[in-house]
């Protein structure tokens, strides 16, 4: 009975048999294997663990053929077969080790890599929904990221808008610190450019001209007899591609577009993106990236209006500013800057430690006259073109803190001084003078007229990038 052979071995199956006692054995394939072929000197082979008596067997078969290619070829095929069984040990063995070396590589790849095959990195998936129907009928969407402290930014790509981002105050409550509409229709006609996504060219240029390489270009003049914010439909008001996208356990959303050569004025055709990335760090990044296939200028911009008390009833005129930057572009009544670097020591525009923006802002100073507060550029004392720290607001109400950090030479410091009350928004709640601040990480304003600023120029083969990097921190 032992040795008999159960029938059904041969495809791996398992099945159910007699012994002696009559009672039912499994019978695995193995114990097949093991009664049918080997003589009985092998059958206390049967005991070790399968692997090594698969090595054995491994052996053996080699043996066996060494054994006949050596009697056919060789004199001493005895010694030739020693020798074989020592080198195919050593192959074995390089084997064995390099099996358990990918085993071990695969187990740690594994640990490094499930997390994100699970799809769940530390910040939450991205919840995407319809936000609204555009005139021609589009569907804009709307995109919400969570990271694992619960900040929340929602973005559209109309416009690539930051909508909303909520924050935790040193109580743990989240608001919402950055003004804007409920709805699509409100980013419509906004003319405030909330959350927006500005270009080609953020802020002004002189009487919307320039010249590039002999040539003379004509943008619209939107802001009195300047070009502003990219000009009529800029690329706030037009639609982005979608991507969702992750790194390195962020969550994020890319958006994307081509802005057709000519378009309001500006040579090249321009490819642009943007990639929103909400941190664990508690860090909201926009990254911008473009190329073009003419030469062209280029300057985006992230216009997002903060209000860190999370009430857009207050002002921001207790907020505590700092901006790492001895000086300012001081501008002419069209606030396009003169072209001089004005140091700010001892003027209502020293930032340079942190002070209450509402302190200094009715001060008797032309510049403050001519912005009706504060509307200017600063260049920032880093111009390495990497990323640092460029400025830090602060709200002691809520203990909700800021810190900004870029690679960009310069920043619009804007205190809402066209907030008047007439823009009906989130809410409800009509946002009245300066209850919104933007500082908008850029080259400075009307560079392509002037020759000393740092060049806004973006040539074939070229990569422009602007990096600015959202902190959010409580203090207590
Ligand atoms: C920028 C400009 C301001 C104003 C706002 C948008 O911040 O510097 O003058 O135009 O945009 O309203």
């Amino acid at each position: 009975m032992k040795n008999e052979v159960p029938a059904s071995c041969g495809d791996g199956r398992v099945t159910r048999k007699e012994n002696s006692a009559g009672e039912g054995t499994e019978a695995s394939a193995e114990s097949c294997w093991k009664t049918a072929e080997l003589p009985p000197a092998l059958s206390a082979v049967g005991h070790l663990p399968l692997k090594l008596r698969h090595q054995i067997l491994w052996v053996i078969l080699i043996d066996k053929v060494a054994s006949i290619v050596a009697y056919s070829r060789f004199e001493n095929a005895e010694q030739f077969r020693v020798d074989g069984l020592c080198f195919l040990n050593s192959i074995i063995r390089r084997i064995t080790t390099m099996r358990m070396l990918a085993q071990h590589t695969m187990i740690y790849l594994g640990l490094a890599v499930l997390p994100f095959l699970a799809g769940c990195t530390s910040s939450g998936p991205v919840v995407k929904r319809s936000y609204g129907t555009m005139p021609d009928g589009r569907i804009a969407k709307l995109y919400t990221l969570t990271n694992a402290h619960g900040l929340k930014a929602t973005l559209t790509n109309y416009g690539a808008i930051l909508v909303s981002l909520e924050v935790p105050d040193r109580a743990g409550k989240l608001a919402d610190v950055t003004l804007g509409y409920d709805s699509l229709e409100g980013w419509l006609s906004s003319t405030s450019y909330f959350g927006a996504t500005v270009g080609r060219y953020g802020n002004r240029i002189a009487k919307g001209k320039f010249v590039l390489d002999g040539k003379t270009f004509t943008l619209a003049t939107n802001d009195g007899e300047n070009h502003l914010h990219g000009g009529v439909k800029g690329f706030d008001k037009v639609f982005w591609d979608a991507k969702l996208v992750k790194r390195g356990g962020a969550a994020g959303v890319r958006f994307t577009r081509t802005s057709p050569d000519g378009e309001e004025g500006y040579p090249g055709k321009l490819k642009a993106a943007v990639t929103y990335l909400l941190t664990d760090n508690d860090e909201l990044r926009v990254e911008f990236k473009a190329t073009t296939d003419k030469p062209t200028i280029v300057n985006l911009v992230h216009h997002s209006y903060w209000n860190l008390t999370g009430d857009p009833n207050n002002t921001i005129l207790d907020h505590e500013l700092m901006l790492a930057a001895d000086h300012l572009l001081p501008v002419d009544e069209g606030l396009i800057p003169t072209g001089e670097l004005r140091p700010v020591k001892g003027t209502p525009f020293d930032f340079t430690q942190p002070a209450k923006i509402g302190a200094r802002i009715n001060a008797e100073d032309e510049q403050l006259k001519r912005g009706n507060g504060y509307d200017h550029c600063w260049v920032l004392r880093n111009q390495t073109g990497k990323v640092a720290l460029a400025a830090t607001l602060y709200d002691p109400s809520s203990g909700r803190a800021m810190d900004l950090l870029t690679d960009q030479p310069g920043i619009q410091f804007y205190s809402g001084n066209f907030l008047d009350g007439t823009v009906k928004a989130k809410g409800g709640v009509k946002y009245q003078f300066r209850t919104g601040l933007c500082l908008e990480t850029q080259h400075y304003p009307d560079s392509p007229n002037k020759p000393d600023f740092p060049s806004v120029v973006l040539r074939p083969g070229e990569i422009y990038r602007h990096t600015m990097i959202l902190r959010f921190s409580v203090k207590k």
